[in-house]
Parts: structure tokens; C-alpha cells; sequence
């Protein structure tokens, strides 16, 4: 068992999909999984493994923010030997031609964070996505007819602040599509590590229009994006 992981080396898969919420996980182990199995309840954040079209998979929640993500990821690599991790999540669309319910394929994570000034000091390392995986995305979505953009993000540490407004319009015009709170770290530790990670978003709520998904819609378009996930992954 890792320090927040209840699993024995060798119950999770390499392939690892990444929900920011614990119940996410286990709808995506009940729905899209053959033969899931909890592995991890831990501070109620689960994690299931099972098959998916014959191929182990691993689904684990990230908890919200980098520090959770950090956490969980790090023993993902460090323990229990992630090869693959996609993380599958929602954000908020910071250009007005984002619909709600779009996918956005996040080629990279800018970041208002600290953690990446406390390891890298006066360097400002630019966490990126896994090519590969990145391309498959891209084209599974065209094949599916999803409506599905790849940029850049924004990893942001607060989901409420005054400075919003005027920071998100900023980095709009700087062609960040969207702001969400994990991946910045997971692309930097999967860098670390050496092992492949992509981010998945769906637009729940649009910044600049103020425009908001029903908790229905949302579900439906997660699914279709967990589907995207579980063929490329
Ligand atoms: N901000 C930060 N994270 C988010 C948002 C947002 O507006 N929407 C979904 N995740």
C-alpha cells in the first residue's frame, strides 16, 4: 500500500484514467468496465480497476487542485508503475467560440501555482502533453464527429478571485482555451517520470458568456469523453 492508496502493487492497471471526483471513478468503473473491482476507498477517494474491450484499466479519482493531484499521481508513477494516465475532467471555456459541452484536448498547462517555482526555481518549465496520445484523441474525436479543440490551458489554484476578469481575458488573448486546476501537475510529473499523460476536458461553464451545463448535459458529454478516454488510453 502507498501512503493514500489502499492497493497492493500490482491491482491497478498502467493505464490509468483520472476523474478530479472520487464518485466520477466509480460511475466510470460501473458504466464502462467489465468485472470493476475497488481497490482503493482511502479518505473516500476511490479507485477501481477493471476491463475495458479486453485491456486492463485503471480508473482514479484526483480530488481537486494540484496538491491532490500531485499526491495521487506521484504514487500512480512512483508505486504502482503508471505507464499511461489520462485525466478526465471539466473546465471553464475563456473564449466565446468554446460551446458548452465541447472537449478541449489540453496540449499544454500555463499555471498561477507555486509548486513548479519550488522545484524549478528562476526556470519556468512548460508542462506538455504526451504527443501520441494527444493524437489520437484528436483524430478518435473527428472519427466520432465530436466537436473537440486542442490548446493550450490554464491550471489556476483558485476557482473563486477577484482578479479573474481581467487575468482570464489576458490569457484568452494569449490563446489559453479554458482554466481547470490539475494538469499542470500531472504533465509536469509525468515528465519526471517519463511516462505518457494527457488531459481531457469538457467545457461545463463558459467564462466569458456565462453560460452554465445542467448537471444532465454535463453527464452526457463526460460520458462521451470517457469513451474518447478508454478507446485511446
Ligand atoms: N475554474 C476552475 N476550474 C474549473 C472551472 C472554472 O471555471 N470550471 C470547471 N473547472
Amino acid at each position: 500500500m502507498s501512503i493514500h492508496i489502499g492497493a497492493k502493487p500490482g491491482e491497478i492497471a498502467d493505464r490509468v484514467l483520472m476523474p478530479g471526483d472520487p464518485l466520477r471513478a466509480k460511475h466510470i468503473a460501473e458504466t464502462f468496465l467489465e468485472g470493476a473491482v475497488c481497490y482503493t476507498q482511502v479518505r473516500g477517494m476511490y479507485g477501481f480497476i477493471g476491463t475495458y474491450k479486453g485491456k486492463r484499466v485503471s480508473v482514479q479519482g484526483s480530488g481537486m487542485g494540484m496538491p491532490s493531484m500531485h499526491i495521487y499521481a506521484s504514487e500512480l508513477m512512483q508505486e504502482y508503475g503508471a505507464k499511461r494516465i489520462i485525466r478526465v475532467g471539466t473546465c471553464g471555456g475563456l473564449r466565446a467560440e468554446l460551446k458548452l459541452k465541447d472537449v478541449v484536448i489540453a496540449s499544454a498547462a500555463s499555471t498561477d501555482s507555486n509548486i513548479n517555482k519550488c522545484r524549478f526555481g528562476p526556470i519556468s518549465f512548460a508542462p506538455s502533453a504526451d504527443f501520441e496520445l494527444l493524437l489520437g484523441a484528436y483524430q478518435t474525436a473527428r472519427e466520432r464527429g465530436m466537436r473537440a479543440t486542442v490548446g493550450p490551458i490554464f491550471t489556476s489554484d483558485r476557482f473563486y478571485s477577484d482578479d479573474l476578469p481581467e487575468k482570464t481575458k489576458m490569457l484568452a488573448d494569449y490563446g489559453i482555451l479554458a482554466v481547470e486546476m490539475e494538469t499542470c501537475e500531472l504533465y509536469t510529473l509525468a515528465a519526471k517520470h517519463h511516462i505518457q499523460a494527457l488531459t481531457l476536458l469538457t467545457v461545463s461553464d463558459n467564462v466569458v458568456t456565462d453560460e452554465i451545463t445542467s448537471p444532465e448535459e454535463r453527464q452526457t458529454s463526460f460520458n462521451d469523453m470517457v469513451e474518447l478516454a478508454l478507446e485511446i488510453v
